[in-house]
């Protein structure tokens, strides 16, 4: 069976940012975070809107890894204000904030009212890094700050039913965080493409997205101003995006959310640190096995100019390019170069594999792991080794 939805009109190019002009609404609320509007990138949503005499207000309180009671503050400031359309600026922690609060809005009126009677303000997610694809799903992860757990939520009144990609907001994104959400987007795209769920459709998004990204992060990272490059990554972050919210990740991302929970890593980055060893053993290179799980991977070697006819050559050399890739932007290869205490982090093994092999993504990989197998990961991406 091939099973593939997608329910966001996706609007993409310089100065598309324009189009809330044309929403028909009298009153919009905005969610974003202090630095959007401190960088004036919410004024450039707000003129707009202005210009059409749409009244706004703004809640601008969302924070890193946002919070449950920072949800319930947006709750009820879109509960007194009763907006037409909620608008999400940001990153993937403020699009994630926003679909929280639409998902606790309409849960709540499903308690009081007939749902006949509830409606739903316009989503609108207008990303400004390039990274998640957090415009075009319909999960979302809040922390509960008082048990320092992770909620992950998914619901389809969560999906955005418009992004707006434009990449012109995405210009003053710092390098470093250029090059973690660029890997990220490269690791949802090589993870989708082998996941459970991956079909031709699936593919068909991915392998446009694998294409993108690896011939712009470069380009964008060397030179954050390069227009173009920015809008073909924030184009193939959303194409990444919709890859995997219908084919699933697998346990690169597992293994990214354990050690991020663990030792705050950034999620961009440890995905890439990840990326190299996770290939490693899901395509069978280390267990010679890669006849039957190598071939994938093959195929998406071939996208990126690598042609061999030895099915090991292929794999070994997207690793070495994965590897090139974060080498060039300063990703180092493993955690230890990263600068975590070796003590600390052996003693987290035995947790963050567990958590790993507990993680949803796991379900979508395409090998079965064992809480050993994900050890044996945490192990060679602190101490590094080649394959
Ligand atoms: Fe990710």
């Amino acid at each position: 069976m091939n099973k593939f939805v997608l329910d966001t009109e996706l609007i993409s190019g310089e100065g598309t940012i324009e189009y809330v002009r044309t929403l028909p609404f009298k009153k919009v609320c905005i969610v974003t975070d202090t630095v959007m509007v401190k960088l004036g990138i919410v004024d450039k949503v707000t003129q707009h809107l202005s210009a059409s005499r749409i009244a706004y207000k703004i809640f601008d309180r969302v924070e890193a890894n946002p919070s449950l009671d920072t949800v319930n503050l947006g709750l009820h400031h879109i509960i007194d204000y009763k907006p037409e359309a909620l608008i999400a600026i940001g990153g993937g922690s403020v699009i994630d904030a926003a679909k929280a609060i639409i998902y606790f809005c309409i849960k709540t009126k499903e308690t009081l009212l007939d749902i006949t009677q509830i409606v739903k303000p316009l989503f609108i997610a207008i990303p400004t890094t390039s990274g998640t694809g957090s415009e075009v799903t319909s999960i979302s992860v809040i922390t509960d700050s008082k048990t320092h757990t992770k909620i992950p939520l998914k619901d389809a009144t969560m999906l955005p039913d418009v992004a707006i990609l434009d990449a012109s907001l995405t210009l003053s994104v710092p390098r470093a965080i250029t090059a973690d959400t660029g890997m990220d987007v490269i690791t949802h795209a090589v993870e989708a493409y082998v996941a459970t769920g991956a079909n031709r459709f699936t593919n068909l998004f991915v392998e446009e997205a694998i294409d993108l990204a690896f011939n712009n992060l470069l380009k964008a990272y060397e030179n954050g101003n390069n227009k173009e490059a920015r809008q073909h990554m924030h184009d193939a972050s959303c194409m990444a995006g919709i890859g995997f919210n219908n084919a699933g990740l697998g346990i690169n991302h597992s293994l990214a959310h354990a050690i991020g929970g663990q030792f705050g890593v950034s999620h961009g980055r440890a995905n890439a640190i990840l990326l190299p060893y996770v290939i490693a053993f899901n395509s069978g290179l280390e267990d010679n096995l890669l006849k039957e799980f190598g071939v994938p991977y093959a195929k998406l070697a071939s996208r990126i100019q690598i042609e061999s006819e030895d099915m090991a050559v292929n794999v070994r050399s997207l690793i070495e390019v994965i590897r090139q890739f974060n080498k060039m932007m300063g990703i180092p290869e493993t955690f230890e170069a990263y600068g975590i205490d070796s003590e600390a982090y052996f003693k987290a093994i035995p947790e963050m594999a567990k958590n790993a092999l507990d993680d949803i993504c796991t379900t979508s990989n395409p090998r079965t792991v064992t809480l050993k197998v994900l050890e044996k990961k945490f192990e060679q991406a602190f101490k590094g080794t080649s394959f």
